[in-house]
């Protein structure tokens, strides 16, 4: 594996490869979800290149910049142990200069559920996506997949339509959630949690089930199955729960194959996330 720390140190690396390249961006404290990103796209391509940096740009005031997890050590053997040809880790001077061009998330499709929530996350979310993913392509793969976890269920939603609208040659390939055996979705924010609240978080992923077995059971109304996640929600200081369609337009019914129930709140300090497509 070959670390790179430059943009053109990252040039000189992609310059004479050939094949496929799949790439997994990452703001790092690796885990199991991103791992198995980073099989899926070991097993689909020529090349795995994966980008560590936690980017400023997609963290709000007071949020969790400076304590977010940092271990550069450990992902390095991590990515190394799992195949990873290219491992790609600037510095945020490299990747960003004083009066930078925006880009705006979507008016709609990016101010609810977490844009409302995290007013100004998308744009920076989307603003380094698109860097990483030219940085990558910059050297002109013959093909060029990016791998991106279905738990972040709107931000997979907005780069899709980012790379429409911007016609960015990469094909982006969505990977199943991963769960702890107890039903906790994996994130890095979890090493936040003390053992009593990670019970408390398993309320997300139980009230999720709920939904799921009433629409086992026909009960397809969107406000009756809320209802019923609520319940299970109690020890959660709940932002939202919803059930959209996978275009993230609102549904009074859940139409099967075709929608996202997600669920966000705080245990603790501690802002979670989950998700299910059914
Ligand atoms: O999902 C993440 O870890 C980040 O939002 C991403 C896509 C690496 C951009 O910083």
């Amino acid at each position: 594996m070959i670390i790179v720390h430059t943009i053109d140190a990252l040039f000189e690396a992609t310059k004479s490869l050939k094949g496929t390249i799949g790439f997994v961006p990452t703001m790092g404290a690796l885990h199991e979800g991103h791992l198995t990103l980073i099989r899926q796209a070991r097993s689909e391509n020529d090349t795995v290149i994966v980008s560590i940096f936690v980017n400023p740009t997609q963290f709000l005031e007071g949020e969790d910049l400076d304590a977010y997890p940092r271990k550069k050590e450990a992902d390095s053997k991590i990515c190394e142990l799992a195949g990873v040809d290219i491992l790609f880790m600037p510095t945020i001077d490299m990747m960003y200069e004083a009066d930078e061009l925006a880009i705006s998330a979507p008016s709609i499709r990016g101010f609810i559920l977490e844009g409302t929530k995290r007013a100004g996350h998308f744009d920076g979310m989307l603003q380094v996506v698109m860097k990483l993913l030219n940085l990558i392509a910059y050297n002109k793969p013959s093909s060029f997949r990016a791998y991106f976890g279905k738990k972040d269920a709107q931000q997979l939603a907005l780069i899709e339509q980012m790379v429409r609208n911007y016609f960015i040659n990469v094909e982006i390939i969505p990977c199943d959630i991963v769960r702890d055996r107890d039903g906790l979705a994996l994130s890095s924010r979890n090493i936040y949690l003390s053992m009593e609240e990670r019970k408390k978080a398993l309320s997300l992923s139980r009230s999720l089930k709920s939904a799921t077995t009433m629409i086992l059971k026909k009960e397809l109304n969107v406000e009756r199955i809320k209802k019923e996640m609520l319940l299970s929600l109690s020890e959660v200081e709940v932002e939202y729960v919803a059930l959209v369609n996978r275009q993230f337009k609102s549904i009074e019914q859940v139409e099967i194959g075709n929608t996202i129930i997600l669920v966000a709140g705080y245990v603790g300090t501690t802002r979670l996330i989950d998700n299910l497509w059914v």
